[in-house]
């Protein structure tokens, strides 16, 4: 059985102490951090940029996974690499020249991926599947934490697994109920923002999506 990963999203964290969350989602055992920025534009929130990307870098040695809910992404690439992110990921619809951007992210030494809203269909990767390092596959409307997962994404996950050899990740409403499905459905790295943060015990928050990932079938 192939080891899934635990990405959790600090969206939902307190970022009045976003060290001390951070660190205790790490001793618990997650794989990544998962950081989503917004930019008020592509989706209607606002919230991360570089620097606090950079404070993330200081406090933790995992991946950093950062996930550009932004136009135009070309723009910051470089910003958010310096800052230490891991892995950046783009939106297909917020960008003309996606293999371009690709192209920019991995020449800064960065993974690629390429993110779609629950209305864009999945054969809009199909060009860009062999530039890809990660698919992330919205199970929300991108924009905010806290919403319920939509059950029908999971039809892309499993039209993409056969064709993609990238990891693909899920990010929206996971929580141990829905974890299951998308686990078999095909992906290798659950999102979870309020499922971990929202639980005042954030260890047994990951034991218990770790645990209901075992239980796919
Ligand atoms: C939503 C973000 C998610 C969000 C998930 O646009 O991309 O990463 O934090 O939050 P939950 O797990 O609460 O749905
Ligand atoms: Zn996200």
């Amino acid at each position: 059985m192939k080891k899934i990963m635990i990405a959790p999203s600090v969206l939902s964290a307190d970022f009045s102490r976003l060290a001390d969350e951070v660190r205790e989602v790490e001793k618990a055992g997650c794989d990544l951090i998962h950081i989503d920025v917004m930019d008020g534009h592509f989706v209607p929130n606002l919230t991360i940029g570089p620097l606090v990307v950079s404070a993330v870098r200081k406090v933790t040695k995992l991946p950093l996974d950062v996930h550009l809910m932004i136009d135009a992404p070309s723009r910051y690439i470089a910003e958010f690499r310096k800052a230490g992110a891991d892995w950046i990921t783009i939106h297909v619809e917020a960008e003309k020249d996606v293999r371009g951007v690709l192209k920019m992210i991995h020449d800064s030494g960065a993974k690629a991926g390429l993110s779609l809203r629950p209305k864009t269909s999945v054969e809009s990767l199909s060009p860009y599947l062999s530039d890809l390092d990660l698919i992330l596959v919205m199970s929300v409307e991108p924009g905010f934490g806290g919403q319920s997962f939509m059950p029908d994404m999971m039809r892309k996950i499993e039209s993409l697994r056969p064709k993609f050899k990238g990891l693909i990740s899920v990010d929206g409403g996971i929580d141990p109920a829905t974890a299951p499905k998308a686990v078999a459905a095909g992906v290798d790295i659950l999102v979870a923002g309020s499922a971990i943060f929202g639980k005042s015990d954030r260890a047994q928050a990951i034991a218990q999506l770790r645990d209901a990932s075992k239980h796919s079938s």
